[in-house]
C-alpha cells in the first residue's frame, strides 16, 4: 500500500481508503470482517457519516475499529432535512455539536479525526452553512481538540462543475474536502483539484466507481454501457458513435471497467480513493489496482477525448 498527504494536514492516508456507506447494517458481520481485512492491507482511512444507515455505519465501525485507533476516520454531519439535491437545509450549530458528540458515541473515541460538512449542495445553502454558526461550531470543536480537521462534502448530482469547492477551497476555511473524480465525471482534475494542491486542503475521491449500482455504473460493461445510455437520454452525451457502440469501453482492455475506474482516479493528484466495497473478495480485487503509474497516456488520453466534456453526474 502507498501512503499520499492528505493536504496540509500532517496526516499520509493509503490511497485506496474504504467508504463505509453500504453495508454496517445489511451484514454487520461481514461489514466488520471487510473492515479488519482494508485494515490488514494497509487500508489506513474509512470514510463514514452520522446519517450512513442511521447511525448504523458509525456503530459497526465503532466495534470494528476497536484498538485500532491509528485509523483515520472521517465522519459528516448532513445540514439538510433528506438526500436528494432538493432537500432542504436545516442546518444549525446545536444539531452540528449534537451530531459530532453522537458520532464520538458511537465510533468510540474521544476525538474524531475529520468532521465534514455533508453534501453541500446550493451556493445558497453553502452562504448559510458558513455563516449561521454551523462553520464557527466546527472550528470549535476543532480547538477544543474534540475534531482534528475539517472540511466539507459536496453533492455532485446537483454541483457537477463543483461551484461551491471553487469557493470554499481558496477560502482557506478547510483542511479537506470530499468530491466526486470519476471517468464520467472528470471536471475536478482541471478545476478544483489544482485548487486543492495550491491551498494545501486534502482531497478524499468519492464515487470512484459513480456510486454504482449493478445496473449502472463503472462496475462491468453492460452497468457502464447503462450509465452511458443514461448520460445520452439526458444530453450530456451525443446520440451517436461511439457512444451507441456496445464496444465503446474495449480500450480499456485487459483493465476490466473498475479495475481502469479505480486506476484512474489514482493517476489523478489526489490523496485518496475511496470505494465503498461489501466483501472481502471486492477489497482483493481492488487491490491489484494499487501499482502506479496505474494507466498508460494512451488510455488516459482515449478516456479524457471520450468522456471529459461531461458536466454533470448522472447515474
Ligand atoms: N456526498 C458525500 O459525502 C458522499 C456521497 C457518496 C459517497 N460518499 C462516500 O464515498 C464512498 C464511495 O462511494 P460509493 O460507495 O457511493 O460509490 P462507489 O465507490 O463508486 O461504488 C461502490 C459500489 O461499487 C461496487 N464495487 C466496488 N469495487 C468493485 C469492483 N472491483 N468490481 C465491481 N463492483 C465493485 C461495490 O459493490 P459491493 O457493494 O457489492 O461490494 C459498491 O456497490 C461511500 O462509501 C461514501 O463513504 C460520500
Amino acid at each position: 500500500m502507498l501512503y499520499r498527504q492528505l493536504g496540509c494536514t500532517g496526516l499520509q492516508v493509503s490511497e485506496l481508503s474504504f467508504g463505509a456507506a453500504r453495508g454496517a447494517k445489511e451484514n454487520p458481520t461481514q461489514f466488520i470482517h471487510t473492515v479488519r481485512a482494508c485494515i490488514d492491507a494497509g487500508i489506513n482511512f474509512i470514510d463514514t457519516a452520522a446519517d450512513y444507515d442511521g447511525g448504523g455505519s458509525e456503530c459497526v465501525l465503532g466495534e470494528a475499529l476497536a484498538g485500532h485507533d491509528e485509523v483515520i476516520v472521517e465522519t459528516k454531519y448532513r445540514p439538510y432535512d433528506s438526500w436528494p439535491p432538493e432537500a432542504i437545509y436545516n442546518g444549525s450549530p446545536e444539531a452540528l455539536i449534537a451530531s459530532a458528540e453522537q458520532s464520538l458515541r458511537r465510533l468510540r473515541r474521544d476525538r474524531l479525526d475529520i468532521l465534514l460538512g455533508h453534501g453541500l449542495r446550493t451556493q445558497e445553502s453553502y452562504d448559510r452553512f458558513m455563516s449561521d454558526g454551523c462553520y464557527d461550531a466546527m472550528v470549535r470543536l476543532r480547538e477544543q481538540g474534540k475534531v482534528r480537521f475539517i472540511g466539507i462534502s459536496e453533492l455532485s448530482e446537483g454541483d457537477g462543475t463543483h461551484e461551491i469547492l471553487k469557493r470554499a477551497v481558496p477560502s482557506g476555511a478547510f483542511d479537506v474536502v470530499m468530491l466526486t473524480v470519476n471517468i464520467l465525471l472528470q471536471t475536478a482534475t482541471e478545476s478544483v483539484l489544482p485548487l486543492c494542491q495550491e491551498h494545501g486542503v486534502g482531497t478524499v475521491v468519492m464515487m470512484p466507481l459513480n456510486q454504482a449500482s449493478k445496473q449502472s455504473g463503472l462496475v462491468s460493461v453492460p452497468a457502464a454501457l447503462e450509465c452511458v445510455r443514461h448520460h445520452v437520454a439526458e444530453g450530456s452525451l451525443p446520440e451517436k458513435m461511439p457512444y451507441t457502440d456496445p464496444n465503446l469501453f474495449d480500450f480499456l482492455q485487459p483493465h476490466s471497467v473498475p479495475d481502469a475506474s479505480l486506476r484512474y482516479v489514482l493517476a489523478q493528484n489526489v490523496s485518496t480513493c475511496c470505494v465503498g466495497m461489501r466483501t472481502t473478495e471486492r477489497l482483493a480485487e481492488n487491490l491489484t489496482v494499487l501499482d502506479p503509474p496505474y494507466l498508460d497516456p494512451q488510455r488516459l488520453a482515449t478516456i479524457k477525448e471520450l468522456f471529459g466534456g461531461i458536466q454533470c453526474q448522472v447515474r
